[in-house]
């Protein structure tokens, strides 16, 4: 795992080189960004020899690298250790006036605080007032302990020891259950031609299945992401092919699912499309009053995909529906389920208020006997997650 550990200017920095150790004993590609105050505290050759990278300090370093983003970007963990109340103060305020503040808020990673300071300057109001700030986002904040500090004072303040920190970072960091598995994943909505300036399509924005596909790739999965007209950006840890119609959706997904062992067909995908593609732009003054399209059915990849599945392989399908009685919805499903064929159905019920293009979902899962496994509502990616659980 790429671990970005920030030192910033404490005496406890000198520990932050016990938290790098373990981090690497572990296994671990760690990455230093100390602040310039921290390098004062620790030299840079032992971070270095310590985490055997290069340390970064330096904002105007590596631009050609775009490094002020790049770090952050490409971390799955982010440690800073100690954090002092200066370097809180300017995490909870979003500043980036560093490099460790910048890859901070060019991270999705998460971010893991542990505090050090003495006992007034955690007590100060300001202080206590950005450590709630930075919960409520979701930041954890180890520690600190209560002891012995750096001068004769005694308190709260205490970095916590280094071994506790990877520990609890390690825990925030999330399961690590998808090592080794191939999944496909398939998001956004497909466009079908009318002529080479208009389409069909639908309202389906991707984020739903780029939630899955980005847990998938935190937990540890091999993911390729099968990206129909996207609203969203994708994860950078996937691998992606972008595609446009329920055609190239299909031969891209059938190739990918050959070596897969698990395959999300959350995209809304067109099941019917022109017959015929107008070679120029369709004009009003030919046509006249009334224009009619003629619509052939599109093949159904899910249903392929279950009736061809690899040995042991999963195939998960959605189902969108806008029907709004939760009884007639889930028999919906479980028809939709026997003629599929597929492990699970996901269900949510979407409308012009509900599902497409929002941030959150409700959605209720079946097994292939049409069991209700599993119900979720909340963020997208916390839905994700549910549903990767199910699959692990
Ligand atoms: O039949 P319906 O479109 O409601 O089914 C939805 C599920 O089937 C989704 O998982 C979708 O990705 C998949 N699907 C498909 N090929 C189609 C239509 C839908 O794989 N032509």
């Amino acid at each position: 795992m790429n671990v970005v550990v920030g030192v910033t200017g404490g005496i406890a920095a000198y520990k932050a080189v016990g938290v790098i150790r373990s981090l690497v004993l572990a296994g671990h590609d760690v990455h230093v960004v100390a602040t310039d105050a921290a390098l004062r505290f620790v030299g840079r050759p032992t971070l270095e020899a310590i985490s055997r990278n290069p340390v970064h300090t330096d904002l105007y370093e590596g631009v050609a690298q775009v490094r002020h983003v790049a770090i952050g970007q490409a971390a799955d963990l982010i440690i800073v250790a100690p954090a002092t109340a200066n370097t809180i103060a300017k995490i909870a305020f979003g500043l980036a006036d560093d490099l460790l503040g910048n890859t901070i808020l060019a991270s999705t990673a998460p971010l893991v605080l542990a505090p050090a300071m003495h006992t007034e300057m955690w007590q100060n109001p300001a202080t206590t007032h950005n450590i709630a700030v930075l919960r409520e986002r979701g930041v954890v904040i180890v520690g600190p302990a209560s002891g012995q500090l750096t001068g004769s004072d005694s308190g709260p303040g205490r970095m916590v020891e280094p071994e506790a920190i990877v520990e609890a970072a390690l825990a925030a960091r999330g399961p690590r259950d998808l090592v080794g598995k191939r999944i496909v994943v398939t998001a956004g909505g497909t466009r079908e031609a009318i002529d080479p300036v208009r389409y069909i399509g639908n309202r389906s924005s991707g984020r739903q299945g780029v939630a899955i596909a980005a847990a998938a790739a935190t937990r540890g999965a091999d993911v390729t992401l099968i990206a129909a007209n996207l609203e969203v950006a994708p994860p950078a840890s996937v691998v992606l092919t972008r595609v446009s119609s329920a055609r190239e959706l299909a031969d891209a997904t059938f190739a990918a699912a050959a070596t897969a062992h698990v395959v999300i067909m959350a995209a809304a995908v067109a099941d019917y499309r022109p017959e015929a593609v107008a070679e120029g732009k369709i004009k009003k003054e030919t046509q006249g009053d009334r224009l009619t399209i003629e619509l052939v059915r599109n093949p159904d990849i899910l249903q392929t995909l279950s009736e061809n599945r690899r040995d042991g392989q999963v195939i998960v399908g959605f189902a969108a529906e806008t029907e709004e009685d939760p009884g007639a919805l889930l028999e919906l499903g479980r028809r939709k389920l026997a003629r599929k064929g597929s492990d699970f159905l996901v269900i949510n019920r979407v409308g012009w208020d509900a599902g497409f293009g929002t941030g959150e979902n409700s959605v209720v899962t079946l097994n292939r006997a049409g069991d209700i496994v599993m119900e979720a509502s909340g963020p997208k990616a916390s839905v994700a997650d549910r549903i990767l659980d199910l699959l692990s």
